[in-house]
């Protein structure tokens, strides 16, 4: 039986990538996002190419949405294995201009629809064996500029949380690492300028197939060993010295 994978924020970006690649290495893919017709584009796609996919609609910052998007995966596959939680929104705002409401909406969806998703498909995960969630989170919950408290808060959350669910589905056999991404493009490369890649240590921007073939490696059975840690992949960026003299 293939092996199951659940992406969120599939449908388009850094998630589609992932997806992509997921169905390119054998797993029937649950492409779960509130945009339906790229996640239903997406889905003829693989299909068209001869992969295993599906498109759930799912609002990740509805928990009903979620037992239902876990529901549909297992009904239709029988078996979860992998989990990438990279739904996510960032809005920066002024700290005294950002209200209750909008700082909620951006900790719903990026840090407690990753741990409710986690939590609703481990007792399927189990059934199996087990399996590897990764969380997508950011360089910014490491470093910041102005006004993005809310979302530096959720993606420091999601630092926190990956290493507190590996200790408590340890015994589970479910891995959770994180991966945090720098600048990675997903509109049109060729638009980038000059400076935009030279800036970086590794010469290039980053691309959404960067973090894909980093969600392969860290759900990857062979890396086990792997477990509660955060990947930053960002070419360098954050180890590089910016003082100016
Ligand atoms: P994107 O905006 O291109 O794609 C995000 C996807 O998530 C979209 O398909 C959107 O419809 C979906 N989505 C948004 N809210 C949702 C919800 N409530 N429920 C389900 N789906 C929802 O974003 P991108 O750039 O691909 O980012 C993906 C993840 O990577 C995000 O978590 C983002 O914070 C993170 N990230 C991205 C970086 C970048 O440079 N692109 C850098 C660091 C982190």
């Amino acid at each position: 039986m293939k092996k199951t994978a659940i992406v969120t924020g599939a449908a388009n970006g850094i998630g589609r990538a992932v997806a992509t690649a997921c169905a390119a290495n054998g797993f029937s893919v649950v492409i779960a996002d509130i945009d339906a017709e790229n996640g239903q584009h997406l889905q003829d796609r693989l299909l068209n190419e001869g992969f295993d996919a599906m498109f759930v609609k799912c609002d990740v910052s509805d928990p009903e949405a979620i037992t239902g998007l876990v529901k549909t995966a297992a009904d239709r596959y029988g078996r979860i294995d992998v989990v990438i939680n990279n739904a996510g929104i960032s809005e920066f705002t002024p700290p005294d201009e950002l209200t209750v409401a909008g700082w909620d909406r951006i900790l719903n969806t990026n840090l407690r629809g990753a741990f409710l998703l986690t939590r609703e498909a481990a007792p399927v995960m189990k059934k199996n064996g087990g399996g590897a969630v990764v969380n997508i989170a950011s360089t910014r919950a490491l470093m910041s500029e102005k006004n993005s408290e809310a979302y530096a808060a959720s993606k420091g959350g999601l630092l926190a949380l990956t290493h507190a669910l590996a200790l408590s589905y340890a015994d589970d056999h479910i891995r959770v690492n994180c991966i945090s991404p720098g600048w990675i493009h997903t509109g049109d490369y060729s638009k980038l300028r000059e400076i935009d890649h030279t800036q970086h240590p590794s010469g290039r921007v980053g691309k959404p197939e960067d973090i894909a073939r980093a969600c392969l490696f860290l759900t990857h059975p062979d890396n086990g060993f792997i477990n509660g840690e955060n990947l930053v992949i960002d070419g360098g960026m954050t180890r590089k010295m910016i003082y100016q003299y």
